[in-house]
């Protein structure tokens, strides 16, 4: 596996996405978080820009962060007219956000499992402050049975400690995917917490 310096995999990995749904863990946080209506909402890890598309199109201003260099020209050339001014855009490693914007609805799809263990601790701790009250938290995390858990580069859980990280929060959906599949790399064991929590 490439480490994540190698942005074509991402690059690679996110021209693939044109044609999927809008991620369902995204879907469901709106659910939860009700109407934008001019609210902020995060998205990082935006790639391919679905849920950042999803999120303008149902009222969010939206600050989209990803590292890949062409973030801006790929977010720009989806972002539909009437979303004028509503979409941020920050081209940067999550490890080095000192700061995000007050948010009320913050989604990470599949990407924050992809910062070095030794910083992840600081990001969530950015992430946290940025999340408002009320607000909603929705992220993927790979845990520790995942077939990729030996890449030291990147972060692994076990169950309870996916929970511990949202202490304070109160866990509206926890689900476990535990199984044989696929990835875009060919086949693997995938181990994978979906959360969905409320700042109160
Ligand atoms: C697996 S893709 C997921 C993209 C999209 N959220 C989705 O659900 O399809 C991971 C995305 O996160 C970005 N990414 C991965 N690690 C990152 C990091 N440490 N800092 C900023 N962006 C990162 C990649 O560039 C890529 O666009």
């Amino acid at each position: 596996m490439e480490s994540l310096a190698d942005s074509k995999v991402w690059a690679d990995y996110n021209a693939a996405q044109a044609d999927r749904p809008v991620r369902s863990l995204c879907l469901d946080a709106m659910a939860y978080a009700g109407p934008g209506n001019g609210r902020c909402a995060i998205d990082l890890g935006c790639g391919a820009g679905k849920e950042t598309l999803a999120l303008l199109r149902a009222g969010w201003h939206v600050h989209a962060v990803d590292a890949l260099p062409d973030t801006r020209e790929r977010l720009m050339g989806i972002t539909p007219a009437d979303a004028d001014g509503r979409l941020t855009i920050e081209v940067r490693a999550f490890q080095d956000l000192r700061v995000l914007p007050p948010a009320g609805l913050i989604f990470a799809g599949y990407s924050l499992p992809f910062i070095h263990p030794d910083r992840f601790g600081g990001f969530w701790a950015v992430m946290f402050t940025a999340l408002q009250r009320p607000g909603i938290l929705a992220v993927n995390l790979f845990g520790d049975r995942d077939s990729w858990a030996d890449i030291a580069e990147w972060n692994f859980h076990t169950e309870a400690g996916a929970r511990q990280l949202f202490d304070g929060l109160e866990i509206l959906k926890l689900e476990v995917y535990d199984d044989d599949g696929q990835s875009f790399r060919g086949p693997k064991h995938w181990h994978i917490f979906d959360v969905i929590a409320r700042k109160p």
